[in-house]
């Protein structure tokens, strides 16, 4: 359906769970965030029925989100539920790839079209310092297993923070001459524990982009399967190509066309504000799908035009990425 700003809105975001087997430093503080507990987040029939109605309003594409969503049980039948459901027609997940060995084969076999791997380092020192818990070779893994059951294309996001792995950007850059990954350079946006970093840690697109052209030329690249907001460049004969996402600096939100379900059930018309309706009591008073349905027309119909973040923090906002889901 359309907003109330022209927006086609097709795509929704599911959080699965707000846990997760990393404590990345820009996303949770390192004593972790409050978890909620099984009865506070949707089940896996809550969810499925939130994207059956959902597909009433039009939406055609999901895709899995955390925390991590490979931390969930029964992550796999929720994929197969996703899959049954005639009107949607891509589904995709978003994960830091830890899981991903043990869980590729079952993911593909599900119906699961394609995967988003978060990868900020290719140190592994490094890597432990900004997951806290992590090792790199665990996630290298993970975009091998990806590679090996055809998920394709793998697209990396990597979270630009100067002093932490801005060093890096070109070996990330490199990376795509020979392997086919899609680096997709990612603004920090000043959310949860990020909003308390120094203004200065914040890299824009713009800087991303002039130093990497010191040494390379990027030509336009051609878009991806499930193109969302990054823009995407590669160098010439390079197998991967390198978006990247300016949430900040220029944000695409005339051209969003999504809706975010947290794990307990709320639907989040806007990543960015802090406004959300509560799906999970709908659900536990028995609506039907039709019903629900109308609720989530009313939430699209409140999405807002855009958001006012910038690098100084976005205000009114009171969640963190690991709740949301990116
Ligand atoms: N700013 C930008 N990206 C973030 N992510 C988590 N927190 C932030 C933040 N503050 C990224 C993760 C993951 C995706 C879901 O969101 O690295 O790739
Ligand atoms: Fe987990 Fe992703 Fe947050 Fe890291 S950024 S702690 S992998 S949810």
């Amino acid at each position: 359906m359309l907003d109330n700003f022209a927006r086609e809105i097709n795509y929704l975001r599911v959080s699965v769970t707000d846990r997760c087997n990393y404590r990345c430093v820009y996303c949770m503080p390192a004593e972790g965030v409050p978890m909620h507990c099984r009865d506070e987040i949707l089940s896996l029939e809550e969810i499925l029925k939130v994207i059956k109605s959902s597909t009433k309003l039009g939406i055609r594409k999901i895709r899995l989100t955390g925390g991590e969503p490979l931390v969930r049980k029964g992550i796999i039948n929720l994929v197969q539920g996703i899959a049954r459901i005639p009107q949607i027609d891509d589904i995709a997940l978003t994960t830091n790839g830890a899981l991903l060995p043990a869980y590729a084969t079952a993911l593909k076999e599900a119906g699961l079209k394609r995967v988003n791997i978060s990868l900020d380092t290719l140190k592994p020192d490094r890597f432990r310092q900004i997951t806290r818990v992590g090792r790199l070779q665990d996630v290298w893994a993970g975009i091998e297993a990806a590679w090996e059951e055809g998920f394709e294309p793998v697209k990396i996001n990597t979270v630009v923070i100067r002093g932490f792995n801005d060093d890096e950007i070109l070996d990330f850059v490199n990376l795509t001459k020979k392997l086919p990954l899609h680096i997709r350079f990612i603004e920090l946006m000043p959310i949860g524990v990020s909003d308390k970093f120094p203004a200065d840690k914040f890299i824009s697109v713009r800087q991303i982009k002039a130093k990497i052209s010191q040494y390379e030329n990027l030509e336009v690249a051609k878009k991806l399967a499930g193109n969302g907001p990054a823009r995407y460049y590669k160098i010439p004969g390079a197998a991967g190509s390198i978006g990247f996402i300016s949430a900040l600096s220029d944000h695409f939100c005339g051209q969003c066309n999504r809706l975010r379900l947290t794990s307990e059930g709320k639907l989040r018309p806007c990543l960015h504000s802090p406004q959300e309706v509560d799906l999970k009591a709908s659900l536990r008073l028995g609506l039907s799908e039709e019903e629900l349905a109308e609720v989530m027309r009313q939430a699209v119909l409140s999405k807002p035009e855009g958001h006012t973040m910038n690098a100084r923090g976005w205000g009114d906002n009171n969640r963190t990425m690991s709740q949301i889901g990116g």
